[in-house]
């Protein structure tokens, strides 16, 4: 896990200005959950013509799950779900998170998910914007902004959400 550089390194903010809190063990928990997966992308360099792999600098972790719909019969969906991507600063709004996104749901495409899906802080507009403005995911049915009383809606700083896929890949 050295490579998400837990606990110094990782960019918490969202976490400790959230009603989660931030909390480091829990997290490496979440992120060494045996159905993890990562998309891990790291620095190359050419030194007299000899490419040399350098330190990770941003990823993607995601799982494959059944998530839940708000269908009558209870039914639950396949889904690709991103838990967590995370860039270092300087590798940041340069195309590689579009990248690593792309990719993971080309795997859940592959593979025959119907839906990508992930939790962003509504404090973290940056985030929000690149997700809703940039790749095209939409409020999902289950977040909480969709499905809950108004008057308690107070109560969530997330948002959840899906984009869902119109084809499989391959097929
Ligand atoms: C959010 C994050 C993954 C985006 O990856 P990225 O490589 O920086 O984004 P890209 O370069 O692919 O940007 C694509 C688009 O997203 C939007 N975007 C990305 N970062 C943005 C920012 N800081 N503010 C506003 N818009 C942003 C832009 O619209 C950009 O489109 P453009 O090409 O028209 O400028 C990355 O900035 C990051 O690691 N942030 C810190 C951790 C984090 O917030 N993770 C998400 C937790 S839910």
């Amino acid at each position: 896990m050295d490579f998400i550089g837990l606990p110094t390194n990782y960019d918490c903010d969202d976490y400790e200005n959230s009603s989660i809190g931030w909390n480091p063990s829990e997290k490496l928990k979440e992120l060494s959950e045996a159905g993890a997966r990562y998309l891990i992308a790291r620095q190359v360099h050419t030194i007299n013509n000899n490419v040399i792999i350098g330190n990770p600098i941003g990823f993607v972790m995601f799982q494959f799950t059944f998530e839940e719909t708000m269908a009558d019969d209870d039914s639950k969906i396949e889904t690709i779900y991103c838990y967590e991507i995370q860039l270092t600063e300087e590798a940041r709004n340069k195309g590689l998170g579009t990248f690593l996104m792309n990719t993971m749901e080309r795997i859940g495409r592959y593979f025959g998910m119907k839906k990508s899906m992930l939790t962003a802080f509504k404090e973290n507009t940056a985030a929000l914007n690149f997700y809703c403005n940039h790749l095209g995911y939409e409020i999902d049915e289950i977040s909480p902004s969709r499905c809950v009383d108004p008057e308690y809606i107070d109560d969530y700083d997330y948002e959840i959400l899906s984009k869902r896929y119109e084809y499989r890949l391959g097929s």
